[in-house]
């Protein structure tokens, strides 16, 4: 499944098992893992990915797309499903390797997400949350339309520092 965006040169295309070697590439990077919660591996091996990518394929509600800029594999998107009271709604997280990084690619990609989840999925709600370290992040949200809902004070530990987290969320209007 292939998602056009508004850049002819950035589309997303489902991950697939064949994607190991592309994604340990790009995933397997210190700048992108700083940003990450510790459950993304680092270093980042094939084993990984391919591990990742089997899970992914059993896995019903959880949506992961690669990021492609010239037809070339620079990233990832997805939106994980939650349950219960909170069905109706899905936490984002993306990543692109840092050589592409300042190219607007990852605005792209989020923007063709949010626009994925709310007609494709039919979500009421997409959010996401950022390491007080990460203005970079905080700005593609910005861009994307979501909306600062609240800061958890001391809220992570990344790295042996302490950082608030910043909460983003955009509704279905
Ligand atoms: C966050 C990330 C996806 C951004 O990707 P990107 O393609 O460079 O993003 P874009 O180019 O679309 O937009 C970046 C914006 O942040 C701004 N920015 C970059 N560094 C910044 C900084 N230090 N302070 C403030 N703004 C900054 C850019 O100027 C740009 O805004 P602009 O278009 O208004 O100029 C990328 O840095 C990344 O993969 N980081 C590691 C993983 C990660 O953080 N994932 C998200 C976890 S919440």
């Amino acid at each position: 499944m292939k998602l056009f965006t508004e850049n002819s040169n950035v589309y997303l295309r489902k991950l697939q098992l064949s994607d190991a070697k592309d994604l340990a590439k790009v995933a397997n990077n210190r700048n992108i893992w700083l940003n990450l919660r510790d459950a993304f591996p680092h270093p980042y091996a094939f084993k990984n990915a391919k591990i990742f990518l089997e899970k992914l394929n059993n896995e019903t509600n959880t949506f992961v797309f690669g990021v492609f800029y010239k037809d070339e594999f620079v990233g990832v998107s997805g939106l994980h499903e939650q349950y219960d009271i909170y069905k109706h709604s899905s936490e984002l997280g993306y990543f692109l390797s840092d050589s592409y990084w300042g190219k607007g690619i990852a605005t792209t990609a989020v923007n063709r997400m949010v626009k994925f989840g709310f007609e494709n999925l039919n979500l009421q709600r997409i959010f996401a949350s950022v390491f007080e370290s990460n203005p970079a992040s905080r700005r593609v949200l910005e861009k994307c339309g979501f909306t600062l809902e609240g800061i958890k004070k001391k809220g992570v530990i990344k790295n042996g520092v302490i950082m608030d987290e910043y909460f983003y969320g955009i509704t279905k209007e």
